[in-house]
């Protein structure tokens, strides 16, 4: 290890956990599993071997493969097959070493299994380090839509090694900066002049402030989905050939826009969350061919949007939802984020 991980505390009661960032922080699995006192694990790894680290307890690899489209039922089941194989019990353990299609699924499965297994997470991916892997929510997706069936399990400990983000390719480096943009705007600050791992550590501890203030979503956690809104609906639209950050940061700038729009913020507020977004070398305008009213029609399905288009949007009280929002002004607003316009 190079240099002492930061250490982000998810504050939950009985179900508080660390979260360790820094360079070689998968090491101290053997550590982490030990004082859970698990007897067994089970690796679920989309990584190559050498880089799952050796549990220190007798354990099982179950191969995994990265990507929305292997987040599905199928596999929860398959897991959990697997761990009925093994003769896992709820004194063991479920390790997840992955990105976060990885951490979900795998973290799903924890949770159904005997009604719920202590699972760790090691997310790969910068994405799944700075949110996918904090704060509990695991879910699988159906053909009807993304993270439709989950539950919320807390995971005993997440760690981020930074090591693992030296083997991403470029684009799913930036991908992970979409979740890094939108925090800017949803009370972490300006991070922009930080090191990779103070970035990591100031997302994660904004999240890890959220989460502990609203661990079910019933309120405040909403804000964590800045730019999802219309980021969902155009990972769906394009297939999820757009990469999931992309789509929130297209929607971040979206969300700036829609918010000037609507008067809640002044024009600089508007540009600087383009300038953010940008900062990142992510996309700010839709992507060619998205239709703006197959958007509007696939927003009005997100799970916020119980009465008309809703989204969360900065005002002078920061983030917040806002429901009931008119149709015409997110038309005016996706009509100026076409690469036409
Ligand atoms: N990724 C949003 C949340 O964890 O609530």
């Amino acid at each position: 290890m190079t240099a002492t991980p930061q250490i982000v505390a998810v504050h939950l009661g009985e179900r508080s956990y660390d979260v360790h960032i820094g360079q070689g922080v998968r090491h101290s699995l053997p550590d982490i599993v030990a004082a859970l006192g698990a007897r067994r694990a089970v690796v679920i790894s989309a990584r190559p071997p050498e880089w799952v680290p050796d549990p220190g307890v007798p354990s099982r690899i179950l191969p995994a493969a990265d990507g929305e489209h292997t987040k599905t039922l199928a596999t929860v089941e398959e897991y959990c097959r697997q761990f009925a194989e093994f003769g896992l019990t709820r004194s063991d353990v479920v390790v997840s070493c992955g990105g976060g299609t990885t951490t979900d699924t795998a973290g799903l499965a924890a949770a159904l299994f005997h009604r719920g297994v202590p699972v760790i997470h090691l997310p790969t991916s910068l994405l799944a380090q700075v949110d996918a892997s904090v704060g509990g929510k695991t879910a699988v997706n159906l053909p009807e839509g993304k993270n439709l069936v989950g539950a919320y399990w807390q995971p005993k400990a997440v760690l981020c090694d930074i090591d693992y983000l030296t083997t991403l390719p470029p684009r799913e480096m930036t991908n992970g900066f979409g979740e890094i943009a939108r925090c800017h705007f949803i009370g972490a600050g300006d991070l922009r002049g930080l090191s990779l791992r103070e970035q990591i550590a100031a997302s994660v501890r904004r999240k890890s402030e959220v989460v502990a203030a609203d661990e079910r979503d019933s309120g405040l956690r909403h804000v964590l989905n800045y730019g999802h809104t219309l980021g969902h609906a155009l990972e769906r639209a394009t297939d999820f050939s757009l990469r999931h950050g992309e789509g929130v940061a297209i929607g971040t700038v979206f969300a700036g826009r829609l918010a000037g729009e609507l008067g809640r913020i002044s024009q600089a507020r508007v540009t600087e969350h383009h300038d953010v977004v940008s900062h990142y070398g992510l996309p700010t305008q839709l992507p060619s061919g998205v239709e703006p009213a197959e958007q509007i029609a696939l927003m009005r399905l997100d799970k916020k949007a119980t009465t008309g288009l809703a989204f969360v949007l900065d005002g002078p009280d920061g983030a917040e939802l806002v429901t009931g929002v008119p149709q015409d002004a997110v038309a005016k607003v996706l009509a100026s984020l076409s690469r036409e316009a």
